[in-house]
């Protein structure tokens, strides 16, 4: 499978990959209470996030749609030995694999799509993987962080909640920053959702 983040995983160029977790993920769990469940990561990259849920109690599984982050994540897997589940899918290509969760994150993954409907077929796909009452925790590059050429995708609050409402119900949506070595790390939403009956 060729994309545009399988270049970068075969050149270096991660500037997200900071071989650790993402505080705005802990901080979440803790503060929400969510109950370790079947989670996964979606876009994991080299696997850090997951590695932390399933530290955390989590059935925890990553997916990535470059050949090279899945590979890595299972390197780096093996040698602090535990064996997450790990999958080589494109999120916009076919439904979300190995069954049903009931918690989903992302760290970078859906703020990528320029387009509506590509963000609106991100949130679909994962309304269908998620058991009832099921989470979405979404970390996403915001507009409000000014520096438009520079760092990640960054999105408005109406085109994510364009995107999202009809699936989720937004349960906590607030101005953050990613967990970074960067001096000023790039704001971001941090968006919590809860998975609407249909
Ligand atoms: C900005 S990186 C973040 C990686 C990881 N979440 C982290 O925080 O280190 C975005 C990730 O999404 C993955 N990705 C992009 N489009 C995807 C798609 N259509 N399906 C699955 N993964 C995708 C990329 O390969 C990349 O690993």
């Amino acid at each position: 499978m060729s994309n545009r983040f399988e270049a970068r995983y075969q050149n270096g160029e991660l500037p997200w990959d900071i071989k650790r977790p993402d505080f705005n993920l802990i901080e979440t769990i803790e503060n929400f209470q969510i109950k370790p469940g079947k989670a996964i990561d979606i876009g994991c990259g080299t696997g850090d996030n997951v590695f932390w849920l399933f530290q955390n109690g989590f059935d925890a599984a990553g997916m990535d749609y470059s050949k090279t982050a899945i590979s890595r994540a299972k390197q780096k897997a093996a040698t602090i030995n535990i064996n997450p589940e790990f999958y080589v899918s494109d999120i916009l290509q076919m439904e979300i694999p190995g069954g049903s969760y009931d918690f989903v994150f992302d760290r970078g993954c859906f703020h990528t799509f320029d387009e509506d409907r590509e963000r609106s077929t991100f949130a679909k796909r994962v309304h269908e993987a998620l058991n009832e009452d099921g989470n979405w925790l979404s970390l996403i590059g915001s507009v409000d962080d000014g520096r438009l050429m520079m760092g990640p995708p960054k999105r408005t609050a109406q085109q994510i909640v364009t995107a999202v409402e009809p699936y989720f119900e937004i349960l906590m949506f607030k101005q953050s920053r990613f967990e970074s070595d960067d001096e000023v790390p790039s704001k971001i939403w941090v968006c919590l959702m809860r998975k609407r009956a249909k």
